[in-house]
């Protein structure tokens, strides 16, 4: 190739192009420019969709039967966030056919409310969680924790008999709430001055639990570990699983028809 037949050539590779595209060729050759520019289209996509959420009067619909967790269950969940167990099992049923036909309805914001953390998970080794609750016996959920392949065989979960050797420490248990009441979590002070006596009422055979029951409606109440005699993290965390997914009654649960 001669030099002007290269020149031209170049010259056609290169030809200028014309109106807005001649103006998005500036972006384009300019890298800090086309971020820039992108960080500004993404901001005003990011303000359409956040900005409404300010403006309704609510964002979770509200749900009758949701409470906050009893200081047993919230010492359980304390122990299922420690073990690790949202590894493995999402609590977060999506709205598709399967997953509802296997696991019941769809969770709704308003369930996960007093979650904090929440355990929505990411990963299901094991099957979602949201409504274990009274799906199995405390001696069915006793006995799977202890040595899951003992009831199914191919299972690959660890086993956690350890909580059941393990005395629970309910040193905080008064504090944990209070950490939840600056979340927003509604405890009111006689739940918070009553924790650890609703603690032991909850997990005690034949203890009087009207107290708790009046400040936790559709409580459960009883021994979960099979140990009468001491309150161990297996308690807590049977109790925990226990009530997952079991506070609103979806027999009667109708969807806010006004809520967008
Ligand atoms: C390594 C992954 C793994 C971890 C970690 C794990 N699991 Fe599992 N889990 C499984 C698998 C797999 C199954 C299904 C087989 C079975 O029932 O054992 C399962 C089943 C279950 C079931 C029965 C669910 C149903 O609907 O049948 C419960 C309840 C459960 N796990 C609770 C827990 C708790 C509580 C923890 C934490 C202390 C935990 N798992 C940690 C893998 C895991």
């Amino acid at each position: 190739m001669s030099n002007t037949e290269k020149d031209k050539a170049q010259a056609g590779a290169e030809a200028a192009p014309r109106g807005l595209l001649a103006k998005h060729a500036i972006l384009e050759r300019n890298a800090t420019l086309l971020l820039v520019a992108s960080l500004i289209v993404v901001a005003i996509g990011g303000i359409v969709e956040i900005a409404p959420l300010f403006y309704f009067q609510n964002t979770i619909e509200k749900v009758v039967g949701m409470r906050p967790y009893t200081p047993l269950e919230l010492a359980g969940r304390n122990i299922y966030v420690r073990e690790g167990c949202y590894v493995c099992h999402s609590q977060m049923i999506r709205p598709f056919r399967d997953e509802v036909e296997r696991y019941g309805h769809y969770s709704l914001a308003a369930e996960s409310m007093y979650d904090h953390p929440f355990q929505w998970g990411s990963k299901r080794t094991g099957p979602d969680l949201a409504r274990v609750g009274q799906r199995y016996s405390n001696d069915w959920q006793v006995e799977h924790l202890k040595d899951p392949r003992a009831l199914v065989p191919e299972s690959v979960m660890p086993s956690y008999a350890f909580l059941a050797e393990a005395r629970l420490d309910t040193a905080l248990t008064a504090d944990h709430l209070r950490t939840n009441v600056t979340l927003g979590v509604p405890y009111s002070d006689e739940a918070v001055e009553n924790a650890l006596a609703d603690l032991v009422a909850q997990a005690t055979p034949d203890a009087d639990t009207s107290g708790l029951e009046a400040r936790y409606p559709n409580v459960t109440f009883g021994d979960f570990d099979g140990n009468p005699r001491e309150i161990t993290e297996m308690d807590a965390l049977v109790a925990y699983l226990q009530m997952l997914g079991t506070l609103v009654d979806f027999e009667a649960y109708e969807p806010e028809q006004n809520y967008r």
